[in-house]
């Protein structure tokens, strides 16, 4: 059912930066369902430049700086063999997004679009993901260059990036074609 803002949503008192959850002109939010159908772990925390919103490369291209992972010590033997991978892809909960808008219009982009054809934060389960070269793994810290998240951003997943299998370099997305970013 397609309706206003959800108060309820958990993100809004987690951030200051309360225009983020204003709605925008022609934007549609849902109601969310009561209940999750699941639950996850953090395995870490990603610590970043970045501590606004609005000075966040909009995509993990967009920047060189160099950011940390922090792994929990619980799961840093997990880490046995990922210093042979040269690139990770790299999965983390855009902790101040909030999960109910089912047509956004992205403050770059002049139309609008569904939720799912965008890369925005804001969506069901905001799980961001960006492919980022691995620099060197200090204990349970890893040095990776490619990501576009505030500092502190909950990490929940690190896989190896086979270029084998994962690159498709003539894939598509047809309403950006044209865009530099
Ligand atoms: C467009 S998303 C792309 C994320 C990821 N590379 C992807 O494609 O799934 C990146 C933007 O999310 C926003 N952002 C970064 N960290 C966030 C966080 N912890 N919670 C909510 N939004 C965040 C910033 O505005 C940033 O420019």
């Amino acid at each position: 059912m397609a309706g206003t803002a959800e108060p309820k949503d958990p993100a809004r008192s987690a951030s200051s930066h309360d225009h983020w959850y204003e709605l925008r002109e022609g934007e549609v939010a849902v109601t969310l369902p009561e209940a999750f159908d699941a639950s996850l772990y953090y395995i870490g925390h990603i610590h970043t430049p970045w501590k606004r919103r609005e000075d966040c490369p909009k995509n993990a291209r967009e920047s060189d700086a160099v950011c940390t992972i922090e792994v929990d010590p619980r799961w840093a033997e997990g880490l046995t063999g990922l210093e042979t991978v040269s690139h990770v892809l790299l999965l983390y909960w855009m902790d101040k997004a909030r999960r109910d808008l089912l047509v956004q219009s992205p403050r770059h982009y002049s139309e609008r679009r569904g939720t799912f054809a965008l890369r925005s934060p804001a969506r069901p389960n905001p799980i961001a993901a960006s492919v980022a070269r691995l620099l060197r793994i200090d204990g349970n810290k890893l040095s990776v260059v490619g990501l576009d998240c505030l500092d502190n951003t909950p990490l929940i997943d690190i896989k190896p990036y086979f270029a084998s299998t994962d690159a498709v370099p003539d894939a598509q997305v047809g309403w950006h074609k044209g865009r530099k970013r």
